[in-house]
């Protein structure tokens, strides 16, 4: 057997090495994995060389040039930033301390009774999902009412996954008409008056990701009045403050009336679109409480659940951001490029249709312009996507949204050409 074994290696050495490596691997079970619904797009996208090829996937702002976009006022700041010739040091584990109370000041408001009493925490996250993660994470520890999270359907593709790792179970309301391509708020409603007390829900605070669709001020009003009345505890995802209608106050303004209502919620922030920050990862994830004293025994244990994750943040863009926040010339001109940013897309869901017109399209395409944000959800079925991948290089997400930021006055009509042959 010994000798039988040693003739084996020696006739075919190399096949039988690599065998038994595979054999005894640790990790032969391990089955490859699909791309990412989201970033995998990108990946596609890299690796196309058609000169028209767009990137309509990944939700990332560009100029009308399709060149990534850095603020101005972000520049700024990293000028300030290194004429200080700051230190390097670790930050604290709920992060940089001027960042957090700005970034809970812009969520919550100045004027706020939440914020001015100190009834809150804010620790920094690593961006929108660090953030989300933080949430779920102290969800999965201390929430003891119960396991479920309903999202809004559809919702972010990383919200699944977020709650999901973190140990908790995910349930869905109906949120989108794919028939009016617009909000569904009687099911909505419906749906969320049915949800177990106690349960855990997810809302979309603004600019609504993937779809584009936001209840208008009254609607908030009644999803309030509703989750109130069924002891539901909301979770606010904020990560485009701002992009939705080019003003911050505006944005914010569902999740400053719930929390008016005395519902005390969770909130998770991002600079990712809102300042460009996208590489940086600088978000902010906040509790508020009943009281002060609450707050304070709620912040000891994010740190003592952050400590073992990443021990504490990364610096350079919560220190970018809080420059910006807390510098009001930088202030000032920040609101105008958040507001120059969202006009651009609001520009181009307009040209996008007209030049649907243009192409002789006899589809309804008003939902382009009613949506707003980063997103629209343009009704494009799986294998219409397909064919404007496979026939025209334009990537997008399986569920046909589009990222408008990656729209330009330059290939506008490329795209309305590209959905009109695949719609007609
Ligand atoms: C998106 O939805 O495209 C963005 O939020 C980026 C991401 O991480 O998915």
């Amino acid at each position: 057997m010994a000798l039988l074994h040693t003739r084996r290696l020696l006739a075919a050495p190399r096949f039988f090495t690599a065998a038994a490596n595979h054999a005894s691997s640790w990790w032969s079970h391990v089955e490859m994995g699909p791309p990412d619904p989201i970033l995998g797009v990108t990946e596609a996208y890299k690796r196309d060389s058609n000169s028209k090829k767009m990137n309509l996937g990944v939700g990332a702002y560009r100029d009308d040039n399709g060149k990534p976009y850095v603020l101005s006022c972000v520049r700024k700041a990293e000028a300030m930033i290194a004429s200080k010739k700051m230190d390097k040091e670790y930050l604290p584990i709920g992060g940089l301390a001027d960042f957090t109370r700005a970034s809970a000041e812009l969520a919550l408001g100045e004027n706020s009774e939440a914020f001015k009493s100190g009834r809150y925490v804010t620790v920094q996250g690593i961006s929108g999902t660090g953030s989300l993660r933080i949430g779920a994470n102290f969800l999965q520890r201390f929430f003891k009412a119960g396991r479920d999270v309903y999202l809004p359907k559809p919702s972010w593709g990383n919200h699944t996954p977020i709650f999901r790792d973190a140990g908790l179970q995910l349930q869905s309301y109906r949120y989108y008409d794919p028939r009016t391509c617009s909000l569904d708020f009687a099911g909505a409603m419906d749906d969320i008056a049915r949800i177990p007390e106690k349960s855990i829900i997810l809302l979309h605070a603004c600019a609504h990701n993937p779809t584009g669709v936001d209840p208008r001020q009254e609607q908030w009003k009644e999803l309030a009045a509703t989750v109130k009345k069924r002891n539901l505890l909301v979770y606010f995802d904020m990560a485009y403050q701002g992009f939705a209608s080019g003003d911050i106050n505006r944005d914010a303004w569902a999740v400053r009336h719930f929390i008016e209502q005395g519902i005390n919620v969770l909130l998770s922030q991002s600079y990712a679109k809102n300042m460009g920050l996208y590489g940086e990862r600088a978000g902010a994830f906040t509790v508020i409480c009943s009281d002060a004293e609450e707050a304070k025994r709620v912040e000891s244990q994010l740190k003592i659940l952050i400590r073992p994750m990443y021990s504490n943040p990364p610096l350079n863009g919560a220190r970018i951001a809080a420059t910006i926040l807390n510098t009001p010339e930088l202030r000032k001109e920040w609101l105008v490029e958040v507001k120059g940013m969202a006009d651009r897309i609001i520009g181009m869901r307009t040209q996008l249709v007209s030049n649907l017109k243009k192409e002789g399209s006899s589809h309804n395409w008003q939902h382009i312009t009613d949506q707003i944000g980063m997103f629209c959800f343009t009704g494009l079925k799986p294998d219409q996507v397909d064919r404007l991948t496979k026939e025209f290089s334009i990537y997008m997400t399986k569920d046909g949204r589009i990222s408008v930021a990656g729209v330009t006055s330059g290939n506008v009509a490329y795209l309305a050409h590209a959905i009109h042959q695949v719609t007609k």
